[in-house]
């Protein structure tokens, strides 16, 4: 089988060494990819707004299915477009997709649904916000309605932070804004809960736990993710119960109702309170670094599965997980979430020898002649898997060691609340 992955991070390399591992794979494209996918793909640098020619690629080169990792292609309709051509595709519609595309779509589904979820209320005007902030406790949470990259949420200690958000939304910051969402603040843990669904049925893909800061303690500003661990400390039969029964089969449920499916990855942000979820946010694809983290735990041929969502056959399939724990850290360049440096050759990355739980997935790279370059904020993905967390992260941070980059760094203390030391 041909198969085609698009997006360049972590997890499209995680993705594309998932599928490797399939006898059914015999080649693998990635759009556009980085230096790590480029040893089990072949990489096309394609503009991934322009679909016609992402698909001219695609029917040219005979690509029989395609996984799409990014939610910008999904929220900006690719799926949709490429079935139009009878291409599989591994990946929500546009409509579907708007779980990620607008907070407020899914909010109202939230409250259509009785799903758990923050208080909110949806403001069209500065004025209006502000007479309802004069009223509110703090903190309190403003989000942007659209994609923003992770960076349209503020946490606000008071009114004036909050007015001040507000403007930032309603003058463009994310782009144009016509709504802005304001929520109460949840108090908990985090956690990431994914299943994986072919609009007919769909199983549980895994759980985990992200650290989103950039400093160690997660203190700091917040970035893409640092780090990540599977499975979430916080997940029991009962709180995974009460995630599929108020939460996931609502949300389907609801896209059901607007005579769509879904199919793809759901990734469910919720917070954990006295082993209740409440829903943050939702994902329309698996989380990175979570994919990284998740992904070298299945033991069931990753083809097979995507391709049975692709067919609507997700049911006959087992989805079988090795119980090891998996443990992610990721180095970024220095600087990182703000400026830094493109263009640094990461030496000694031959001198790493993997053993065999162990992965490095690679993030902003990319290959010049035979050298590894840095080119990205988060830059490599080691993850290690074994029979406790401690020993992931130790057989980790040797690897980082041994690869003595002092242009990059990484959080030590990914995983501090299931490693006391
Ligand atoms: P989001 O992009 O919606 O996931 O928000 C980014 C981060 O902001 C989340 O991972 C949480 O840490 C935090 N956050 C968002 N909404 C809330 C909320 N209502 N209460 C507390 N924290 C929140
Ligand atoms: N790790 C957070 C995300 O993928 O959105």
């Amino acid at each position: 089988m041909i198969v085609g992955v698009i997006g360049s991070g972590g997890r499209e390399h995680a993705i594309c060494h998932a599928l490797n591992k399939s006898k059914k794979i015999d080649k693998i494209y990635c759009f556009p990819g980085n230096a790590g996918t480029a040893e089990l793909a072949e990489n096309i640098n394609l503009d991934l707004n322009n679909f016609e020619n992402i698909k001219d690629f695609i029917l040219n080169k005979k690509i029989e299915l395609v996984v799409i990792g990014p939610e910008k292609p999904l929220v900006d309709g690719l799926t949709d477009y490429l079935e139009n051509y009878d291409i599989k595709v591994f990946g929500p519609s546009k409509v579907a997709a708007q779980l990620e595309g607008s907070k407020i779509f899914t909010k109202n589904i939230c409250k259509k649904y009785n799903i758990p979820t923050a208080n909110f209320g949806v403001f069209n005007d500065i004025i209006e916000a502000k007479k309802f902030l004069d009223n509110s406790n703090f903190p309190i949470v403003i989000k942007a309605d659209n994609l923003a990259a992770g960076k349209g949420v503020y946490i606000c200690e008071n009114k004036q932070e909050s007015i001040q958000a507000v403007k930032e939304i309603f003058e463009g910051k994310f782009g144009e804004a016509k709504n802005v969402l304001i929520e109460e603040f949840l108090k908990g843990e985090e956690m990431s809960f994914f299943i994986i669904s072919d609009g007919i049925t769909f199983k549980n893909f895994g759980t985990a736990q992200d650290h989103k800061r950039v400093l160690e303690g997660d203190k700091g500003k917040n970035t893409g993710g640092m780090g990540a661990y599977s499975p979430s400390r916080l997940i029991n039969n009962e709180l995974e119960k009460k995630i599929l029964d108020k939460i996931i089969n609502p949300t389907l449920k609801a896209i059901k109702d607007l005579k769509k499916t879904y199919k793809g990855f759901l990734y469910a942000g919720l917070m954990i309170t006295n082993n209740e979820p409440f829903l943050i946010e939702y994902n329309v694809r698996m989380g990175d670094p979570e994919c990284q983290t998740i992904l070298p735990k299945l033991n069931t041929d990753f083809c097979e599965v995507i391709s049975s969502c692709c067919e609507g056959k997700l049911k006959e399939v087992k989805i079988d997980w090795n119980d090891k724990k998996s443990l992610c850290v990721v180095l970024c360049s220095n600087g990182y979430p703000q400026a830094y440096k493109k263009n640094v050759e990461i030496k000694n990355i031959n001198k790493i020898k993997l053993k065999k739980d162990d992965h490095l997935f690679h993030a902003g790279t990319t290959k010049k002649d035979d050298n590894i370059i840095a080119i990205g904020g988060r830059v490599l993905n080691f993850v290690s898997l074994s029979d406790n967390f401690e020993e992931a992260r130790e057989g980790i941070h040797q690897h980082i060691n041994n690869l003595n980059w002092s242009n990059g760094f990484c959080r030590k203390d990914i995983g501090y609340k299931v490693i006391v030391k």
